[in-house]
């Protein structure tokens, strides 16, 4: 994708619908929205091998024998408890060592475009795979992780549910499909904006749609849009104003680390902000732990605006309204190790 001709074309509508706030009648305010944004659909109760797959990725979801260590699961760095993210600026993974970027959430992951920051998985499958042999995450062969799950006997049974017509079910590929599955289960519907979508006049106060209108107004659904509010597209971290080193450090230079075109140099995949009061800190680079600070940013970097306390403070309430019903995930109880299970490294 031209990245900077769509972002040219945005911002330029994005200036032009810079009008007073008051100036929109509040059913004009839902017709606005509806056109920028989706509902999460309600989710549906999964049967069959379906209901085995999920279960089985769960289970790996939260066993931490998929890491060398067998110390670290995918719940370490993206708890469900804490809107799908770790609360550290960047995680920390395999021997202490920290990454280079900061845990996006795994809640509503499924409605992203492409996975992790710089979009390089194309979907949950594929991105599931990644962490476990990531040296610095999981640290994991995949070799490894294979006989390890064949190495406790339990697994097997729940193999052969999710996957009926595979002889040998053990592999790579199903542990990422069957933890993708889970994490397909891992959505936020029904927040106060997803009733406001729906035509619930009443599920925003006048602050919070004050505040939707000034997101649309600043030109911030540009960028941020779709069911998902963002996780739909590309963008320059910076397209008016590069913010400082700490928030876009030179080394990490976003897509172009994919795509190696120079007009992805510091681009990013446009972070979802549903749940965005639950996932601080925030930026790829996790530098800012307060909201406020992180809007204000925005405004300059992204459009050029400076935005006031109180225009902030009223995006930010509107923000607050993305907080959905979290999922409600049972422990699994998982298969125990046994005397011949590969031990720890
Ligand atoms: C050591 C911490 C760590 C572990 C363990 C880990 N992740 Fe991640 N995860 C991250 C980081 C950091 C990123 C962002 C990396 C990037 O964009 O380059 C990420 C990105 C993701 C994304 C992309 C989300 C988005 O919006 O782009 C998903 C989905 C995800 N992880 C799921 C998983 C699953 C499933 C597992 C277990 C198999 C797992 N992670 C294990 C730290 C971790
Ligand atoms: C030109 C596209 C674009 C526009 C316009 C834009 N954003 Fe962003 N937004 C991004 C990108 C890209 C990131 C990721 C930045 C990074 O690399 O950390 C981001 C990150 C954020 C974050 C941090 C999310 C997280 O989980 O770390 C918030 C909050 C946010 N934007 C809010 C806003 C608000 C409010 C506005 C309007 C004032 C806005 N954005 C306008 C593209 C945009």
């Amino acid at each position: 994708m031209n990245t900077s001709k769509l972002l040219s074309g945005l911002l330029v509508s994005a200036a032009m619908s810079v009008a007073p706030i008051t100036a929109w009648a509040e059913s004009d305010l839902m017709a606005r929205a509806k056109a920028s944004f989706a509902p999460i659909p309600a989710p549906t109760a999964a049967t069959g091998t379906d209901k085995a797959m999920i279960n089985l990725g769960k289970s790996l979801y939260f066993d931490p024998r998929l890491s060398e260590s067998h110390n670290i699961s995918c719940n370490n760095c993206h708890q469900i408890g804490l809107g799908g993210v770790d609360m550290l600026p960047t995680s920390i993974g395999h021997n202490w060592q920290k990454g280079g970027r900061n845990a996006p959430t795994v809640l509503n992951a499924r409605y992203n475009t492409a996975q992790f920051w710089d979009g390089r998985a194309a979907d949950l499958k594929e991105q599931a795979v990644g962490p476990i042999q990531n040296p610095i995450e999981m640290a994991i062969s995949a070799d490894h992780a294979v006989a390890m799950l064949n190495g406790i006997p339990g697994y097997a049974p729940m193999f052969a549910a999710a996957f009926p017509d595979e002889a040998a079910p053990i592999t790579l590929a199903n542990i990422g499909s069957a933890i993708a599955a889970f994490e397909t289960t891992l959505v936020t519907p029904d927040a106060p904006f997803d009733r406001y979508l729906r035509g619930d006049e009443g599920a925003l106060n006048d602050r919070e749609k004050k505040g939707l209108a000034l997101f649309l107004d600043t030109g911030c659904a540009a960028c941020h849009s779709g069911v998902n509010v963002g996780g739909g597209m590309y963008a320059p971290f910076g397209v008016v104003e590069k913010p400082g080193a700490d928030f876009l450090p030179p080394a990490d230079k976003g897509r172009f680390q994919v795509t190696r075109t120079t007009s992805d140099e510091y681009v990013f995949k446009v972070p979802t902000l549903r749940n965005i009061e639950l996932t601080p800190p925030y930026f790829h680079t996790g530098k800012s732990w307060d909201l406020k600070q992180a809007i204000g940013v925005m405004a300059t970097s992204q459009l050029g605006r400076e935005l006031n306390e109180s225009q902030v403070a009223t995006i930010e309430a509107f923000l607050l309204t993305l907080t959905g019903n979290q999922p409600q995930v049972t422990y699994p109880i998982l298969p125990p190790s046994t005397v011949d299970t590969p031990r720890p490294e």
